[in-house]
């Protein structure tokens, strides 16, 4: 075990690679208590990035409680070799995966879920990798650098009609039909093979602007979720921690935007409801139980924390907890 503390854990998640967004409020939704059993438990944290949930995990678990952590980017798993602790166990694979990765580490359930959605600073922030529109670079967006085809590859052969759908439905945006037709006729002129060529071809075909926003965001985060299929891999998860979770297990999602905060709000409250198909004449604690309880409400970044890392605005952290039915 090592002798890391909270506070390194806060200075860790505020070095400028990655700031974390809700580290204590999503910490403690997972109720770890130093003094409980669920302190000796085991835990996942499914979205590692640069480990700050992971390090204030460790900080209160006991000396036989286990952390997997598990990161589809490997550049997060060379992360995590920083970590040095003989409860902790890093494993490059999708959260859809979950149930086979947490087989393979010998657990078959578990005391608390963190899914910590979306892309990390040190993604956004890497020229190299391609997610931003602020910084010129290739133009790949991959999570998983070791699969799959680029956002260069995709829109080298996708139709107009697959990217008007896929700007509109992941990005919401307006001006879908107008950015598709304007990548196909540009790369009918030579192959968009750069961040800063989309953001250019996108700014000319979105013709009003929105506060404080840059034109392409929306593109670029549509190209993104499509690209690594974000909502896919959360939906295929989801059901999968519910099987995991042990009662009395925690699960929380900080989400960023609407499309991925509606697919773990609707899970939640499917799973939290008793739902009989037809009216039947059953004694109340003869109905089938719900699966999950809620717990509070939606927690957002403080003003505070917003102020501080900009990247949080967004955040919306749910918690629910797994019953025993
Ligand atoms: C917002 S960051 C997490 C930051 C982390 N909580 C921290 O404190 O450093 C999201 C991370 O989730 C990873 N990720 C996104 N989708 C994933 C998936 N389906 N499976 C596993 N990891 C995923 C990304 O590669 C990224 O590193």
């Amino acid at each position: 075990m090592t002798a890391f503390g909270a506070e390194d854990a806060r200075a860790v998640a505020a070095q400028d690679s990655h700031r974390t967004v809700l580290l204590e409020e999503a910490v403690d939704a997972l109720a770890i208590r130093a003094d409980s059993k669920r302190a000796e438990g085991a835990y996942v944290d499914a979205t590692f990035g640069r480990g700050g949930h992971s390090r204030l995990i460790l900080d209160r678990l006991g000396p036989r409680g286990r952390l997997i952590a598990l990161d589809r980017d490997p550049e997060a798993v060379a992360a995590a070799k920083g970590i040095n602790d003989a409860r902790f166990t890093m494993v490059h694979a999708s959260f859809s995966e979950l149930a086979g990765a947490l087989d393979r580490s010998g657990l078959k359930g578990v005391d608390g879920v963190l899914l910590d959605l979306g892309v990390s600073s040190p993604q956004l922030d890497d020229a190299a990798r391609g997610f931003s529109f602020r910084r010129d670079g290739p133009l790949d967006m991959r999570m998983d650098t070791s699969r799959g085809q680029t956002a260069a590859q995709w829109l080298d052969t996708a139709s107009e009609a697959e990217i008007r759908e896929v700007v509109r439905d992941y990005g919401e945006e307006r001006f879908a039909k107008q950015i598709a037709k304007a990548i196909v006729a540009a790369r009918q002129r030579g192959p968009v093979v750069t961040t800063g060529q989309l953001a250019d071809i996108v700014g000319a075909a979105v013709r009003t602007r929105e506060k404080n926003k840059d034109p392409a965001t929306r593109t670029f985060q549509a190209v993104r979720i499509y690209l690594n299929q974000e909502l896919a891999h959360l939906s295929l998860a989801l059901p999968q921690i519910l099987e995991l979770l042990t009662p009395g297990g925690r699960l929380a999602v900080i989400s960023f935007h609407s499309l991925e905060d509606r697919i773990v709000k609707q899970f939640m409250r499917t799973a939290a409801r008793a739902d009989m198909p037809i009216r039947l004449p059953l004694r109340e604690r003869e109905l089938p139980q719900p699966r999950l309880r809620l717990i509070g409400k939606p927690v957002r970044p403080s003003a505070d924390e917003i102020t501080a890392n900009p990247r949080a605005r967004s955040a919306t952290l749910r918690v629910a907890e797994r019953t025993g039915a």
